[in-house]
């Protein structure tokens, strides 16, 4: 090519790069675009190439014209990144001056508790008021404790109402909260005002209201003078102050060796209004609360003279309980994992309409 081809040449490249840089919208466009240009594959770079082929006189001018070229073209290219660099800057800003720091954050959702623990600081609540202490025991527990010393020895009967999880290290799963009962005893001596909520095991078949791992909440008042009017007075204030309302209540004489007179407290089903459902095994009732007043044999075990104190004992089905306040009409839901068993508790109030997957009464 001749020198006059080589310049018309070198302009068209410089107007190529003009209208390709008006199209381009960040630093990478800028960038791709160099190369094709400048650099030794671009395409101004290979034209220096060819200086060599240029006869020497003719050389000069040819290297004049293309360094001219390239100077430009290279301006070019910086003016447009200078022009991008200034606008995303500008972009930031604006977004920067979007952002109301001043405004609420959004809190994010923070899980909801237990229906049985959510019912076992309820009642921690009343009974604190009435002016009991809060106790706790080992879930591994001894024979004695849990037999033995409740006026149940090896050969009893009673035994086989409360089958257990025996372990390798001869201690067992507990079956109920009542061992408490007498390791408080020794722990402070009379008087004594105290519950026990926790975790029991039983091995036995699991139905809508029968669970082999549940929660009781023992409940143990000890002092002179103390009788089946004060037991009463107390069941009664207790539930309604779980349930924030009179909840119908019937007592029936009961049988457990550690209590004489023992009865059994049922409440009407609240899950089919006393209708007969699974949940109540077609009774209309729920055994929730066993209770009597304590068994002289058991107070001498805890080392308390059975003449001059009395007590009342009882041990709430917890976890009943709360399927009774949340309408909850399957026990398996409560130890499933199923995090819809935690969603905030409907108030029993509602219209009865049955989740059958959750066993859980809609709002
Ligand atoms: C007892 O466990 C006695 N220790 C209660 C007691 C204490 C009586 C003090 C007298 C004085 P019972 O086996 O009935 O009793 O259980 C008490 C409550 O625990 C029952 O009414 C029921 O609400 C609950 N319960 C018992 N077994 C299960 C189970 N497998 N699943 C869920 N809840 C249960």
């Amino acid at each position: 090519m001749d020198i006059e081809q080589l310049r018309n040449q070198v302009a068209r490249i410089e107007t190529e790069v003009q209208s390709l840089l008006k199209g381009v919208r960040s630093l990478d466009d800028v960038r791709r675009v160099r190369s094709r240009f400048l650099g030794k594959k671009g395409a101004l770079g290979k034209m220096m190439g060819t200086i060599r082929d240029y006869t020497p006189d003719l050389r000069g001018q040819v290297g004049q014209a293309l360094n001219t070229a390239n100077k430009a073209v290279t301006a070019l290219f910086d003016e447009a990144a200078r022009r991008i660099s200034s606008s995303e800057a500008a972009a930031e800003a604006t977004k920067a001056s979007a952002f109301d720091p001043t405004l609420p954050g959004v809190r994010p959702p923070l899980g909801n508790l237990h229906p049985v623990t959510i019912v076992q600081w309820k009642i921690e609540h009343v009974f604190q008021r009435l002016g009991f202490t809060v106790e706790a025991g080992p879930d591994m527990e001894s024979d004695y404790y849990n037999f033995e010393a409740l006026n149940i020895p090896a050969d009893h009967p009673a035994r086989d109402m409360q089958d257990t999880f025996w372990l390798t290290n001869g201690l067992l799963l507990r079956t109920h909260t009542s061992p408490v009962q007498v390791r408080s005893m020794e722990k402070f001596g009379p008087p004594i005002r105290c519950i026990v909520p926790g975790r029991c095991f039983r091995y036995e078949t699991t139905d809508a209201s029968h669970e082999n791992t549940f929660h009781q909440c023992e409940g143990l008042m000890i002092d002179r003078n103390i009788s089946i009017a004060n037991l009463i007075a107390v069941m009664k204030l207790l539930l309604r102050e779980v349930f924030e309302r009179e909840v119908k209540i019937r007592l029936r004489p009961g049988y457990f060796p550690f209590v004489e007179p023992g009865f059994e407290l049922d409440m009407s089903c609240l899950i089919c209004d006393g209708r007969g459902c699974a949940t109540c095994k077609k009774s209309g009732w729920l055994e929730i609360l066993p209770c009597g007043m304590v068994h002289p044999n058991v107070l001498r075990h805890g080392g308390i003279d059975p003449h001059e104190y009395t007590g009342f004992a009882f041990g709430l089905g917890l976890t009943r309980l709360a399927m009774m306040k949340y309408g909850i009409h399957d026990i398996r839901v409560m130890n499933s994992g199923d995090l819809r068993a935690l969603v905030p508790p409907c108030r029993l109030t509602g219209p009865t309409v049955w989740d059958s997957e959750m066993g859980r009464q809609a709002c």
